[in-house]
């Protein structure tokens, strides 16, 4: 009931109050083109009807047996399927004489019925999408919902896409989804108007689809073992896939199948080392990046292996396009294989770029025997594009701008624009991402078709697509928290013309799509209350803290370590701390939904004696070996190799095993709060641990703290270890730890400040 409460009392808010004076008090995501709001409402009944006129078309019948099961979930009524009726009716009609493309339609709602139309099934599903999204949020609801008002304003739309590609691409070879978690996206897309799902098959961290002709792939190359002695696997049965597939059709998505070659091969080179340029043997790769150990080029018996497995997989996905993958293939291997260098040359190339363009070409020609069209990433372009390829340009635009200047086609998923694996917020309030601040705004933004591209070759520009790559997304909810809601600004900015997209409309509707994502379960992110740089606030006398988040929303917070609620007290001026407190922080969303909260503690802390003791310059440096992985795992290490160092530059391969430990002295130059951050494993100041990371996946900073310090010299130890926690190599890491004054740019000591 209170559930219901807060949704009404949200409606009127929209209705009445939140909108700007050039937008329509409705909802309708993505925008449509054309839309007049009239007086007059349309109310849903037990007794409204759907008309689908005398056709005996099942795919008509089945698009109103979709609506009719889904307005049943959340009302209750049992709308009967009719062949006629005029009054108090939703009437579904193909019309091959409007004029508008096949994704197009009309809608008409007067008090007295709902009229629908369009050239094809899938611009009626569009149209009655738009319908769904005239009824309240609630319509989304899995179970029936008691006390909604069912009525729809009168309006006048006529709508299409701008562009005909409309994707998102899932990464499962990283972090395994399961076929229940696609379809939960799917239904999200189809009530977005998307139309394709990218399905990120196989890669170098797993290979995801059982091919019968080759069981090896998915009993060895569905099983990858973590660093931490972790098993992480999954793997789909063709059923599974045929289910998708299917499901996704009903929903007039079409799924495209990625078979990545001749790069990302790890997994399938594992379960087949005989198709590699060494014969292996191989480990599913366990840690993120880009792997050296690829297809053969020279082996032609490679070519039948691709082509075995692309003759079975490729029959499963009735779509057009089937994505080779071609990104990030290292030529390492190639070089000093003898029938890769032999392919060069009797082939006449001019080197490893032309022997990838080479093997692109072999199974381009694949593709087109089974009468379909090949996209690959943008690197498909090195040493001559494949004649008849589409372009997803990854690598930002460029590649994108080149192949449709070209005359090919492109679709555009550009970094840092459309990867979804950004966090979208500030590094020190966020979950681990891969990179932070990729915001809704950005996304919104972002124009498929750059005006680098010569005008009358634009019509090339197939549409844009967000990439959900998984390395960081290790659970269902969070790669739902990465996803949404900037998933839904880009169905906006590939449905809507750019003429017609305004932020500020689409973040008004989104807070009632919002609502709608809520009756799916779907984990999105709210954003977080921002601008303290930690979660540890120390402070000598008082201190004062200032939060903001990304879309101006209310936040609410407690100092007694409760749970903050909606009516918990309102952040409305800096907050000022005298003592010792939890604060507990969140933001506010107009349908009543916290975020997660955001916990500080705020610390009275004396500032800590600097040391007077003479010292040296240059820091030390320590080493121990052995498998280590945790803190604990250095209880009682013998520490060797003792070295004097300016810095903490230090050169360490992660798969060297072993330990690095620093000690020395660092000088802050006046009494005051500092504010810390390192990546590496631990980091004491003055004997006391102000850092820790251990067992714990970390970046870009990502652990702060800060703490109270006297002016001049303070003893550090930092440590070390050579691990890969969560596929990400400490030593990749930048290795010592960065600090500033509170406010300031945290940045590395001085070396000429560093002494031990
Ligand atoms: C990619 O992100 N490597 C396509
Ligand atoms: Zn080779």
């Amino acid at each position: 009931m209170k559930k219901i409460i807060i949704a009404c009392l949200w409606c009127c808010i929209s209705l009445f109050a939140g909108y700007a004076a050039q937008d329509t008090p409705l909802n309708i995501t993505p925008a449509p083109q054309e839309m007049t709001v009239k007086s007059g409402t349309f109310a849903l009944t037990p007794q409204t009807s759907l008309v689908v006129g005398r056709t005996q078309r099942a795919d008509l019948q089945k698009v109103a047996a979709y609506f009719q099961a889904k307005i049943n979930r959340a009302t209750g009524y049992d709308l009967a399927i009719k062949n006629s009726g005029n009054h108090n009716c939703i009437s579904l009609q193909i019309d091959r004489s409007l004029k508008l493309g096949d994704e197009g339609y009309r809608l008409s709602v007067t008090p007295k019925r709902v009229q629908v139309k369009a050239r094809t099934p899938q611009g009626l599903f569009y149209g009655m999408q738009s319908v769904m999204q005239l009824l309240p949020p609630q319509i989304e609801s899995e179970q029936p919902v008691d006390g909604i008002d069912w009525t729809m304003p009168c309006v006048e739309i006529g709508d299409e896409p701008a562009y005909g590609y409309r994707g998102m691409m899932l990464d499962v070879c990283r972090h395994f989804h399961d076929v229940e978690f696609v379809k939960k996206q799917l239904d999200i897309m189809a009530m977005f108007k998307m139309n394709y799902f990218h399905w990120h098959l196989t890669d170098d961290h797993l290979w995801t689809i059982e091919v019968k002709r080759y069981p090896r792939l998915t009993e060895v190359g569905s099983v990858r073992h973590n660093a931490d002695g972790s098993i992480h696997r999954g793997f789909y049965t063709q059923e599974q896939i045929k289910e998708v597939v299917a499901y996704a059709a009903d929903r007039f998505i079409t799924v495209i199948p990625e078979i990545e070659l001749p790069g990302h091969a790890l997994a399938a080179l594992t379960a087949y080392p005989e198709y590699s340029c060494t014969g292996g043997p191989f480990e599913l790769r366990n840690k993120w990046g880009v792997e050296d150990n690829v297809y053969c080029a020279g082996n032609d018996k490679t070519f039948e292996f691709l082509e075995n497995i692309l003759d079975e997989v490729i029959p499963l996905f009735p779509g057009k396009y089937v994505h080779i993958g071609g990104d990030e293939c290292p030529k390492k291997r190639w070089k000093a294989c003898p029938k890769c260098q032999k392919r060069i040359q009797d082939e006449n190339l001019k080197d490893e770029h032309e022997l990838q363009s080479y093997f692109i070409h072999r199974i381009e020609k694949i593709i087109l025997e089974h009468g379909k069209a090949m996209i690959g990433w943008d690197e498909i372009l090195e040493g001559g594009l494949a004649p008849s390829a589409t372009v997803m340009s990854w690598r930002g635009e460029e590649g994108g701008i080149a192949a449709a200047s070209m005359g090919h086609d492109v679709i555009m998923t550009p970094s840092p624009w459309l990867y979804v694996d950004a966090g979208q917020g500030a590094v020190e309030a966020e979950p681990i991402a891969i990179k932070f601040a990729i915001m809704l705004d950005k996304i919104y933004n972002y124009d498929p078709s750059s005006e680098k591209i010569p005008e009358n070759l634009r019509h090339h520009v197939l549409g844009a697509q967000c990439n959900m790559w998984t390395e960081y997304a290790v659970t269902p909810d969070y790669t739902e928290y990465l996803l949404y809601p900037r998933m839904l600004a880009l169905a906006e900015l590939d449905w809507t013309p750019k003429e017609k997209k305004d932020y500020n409309s689409f973040a008004r509707r989104l807070d009632s799509q919002l609502v709608r994502l809520d009756m799916h379960h779907i984990n999105y992110h709210i954003p977080l209350p921002e601008g303290p740089m930690a979660n540890r606030i120390a402070f000598t006398d008082q201190t004062t803290l200032t939060f903001h988040n990304s879309r101006n929303y209310p936040m609410v917070y407690t100092t007694d370590g409760s749970e903050p609620q909606a009516g918990s007290t309102r952040y409305e001026n800096p907050l000022t701390f005298d003592r010792n407190t939890t604060l507990k922080i969140a933001t506010l969303l107009p349908s009543g939904k916290l975020s997660t909260t955001r916990t500080l503690e705020v610390v009275r802390e004396p500032l800590m004696p600097a040391t007077d003791q003479a010292t040296q310059p240059g820091i030390e440096r320590r080493r121990t070996e052995g498998n280590l992985y945790f803190v604990k795992d250095l209880e009682g290490a013998y520490w060797t190799e003792p070295q004097v160092v300016k810095d903490f530059s230090l050169k360490t391969s992660g798969d060297e095993k072993g330990a690095y430990c620093y000690t020395g002295y660092f000088e802050v130059p006046a009494d005051g709060i500092y504010y810390f951050s390192s990546e590496m494993d631990e980091l004491q100041i003055d004997g006391r641990v102000v850092i820790s990371n251990d067992g714990r996946l970390v970046r870009h900073s990502h652990t702060r703290n800060s703490i109270a310090l006297q002016k001049g010299k303070h003893a550090f130890r930092l440590l070390m270890i050579n691990n890969n926690i969560g596929g990400y190599l400490r030593a990749w890491n930048n290795k010592g730890f960065i600090f500033a004054p509170e406010g300031g740019t945290l940045a590395l000591p001085d070396p000429a400040t560093l002494s031990h």
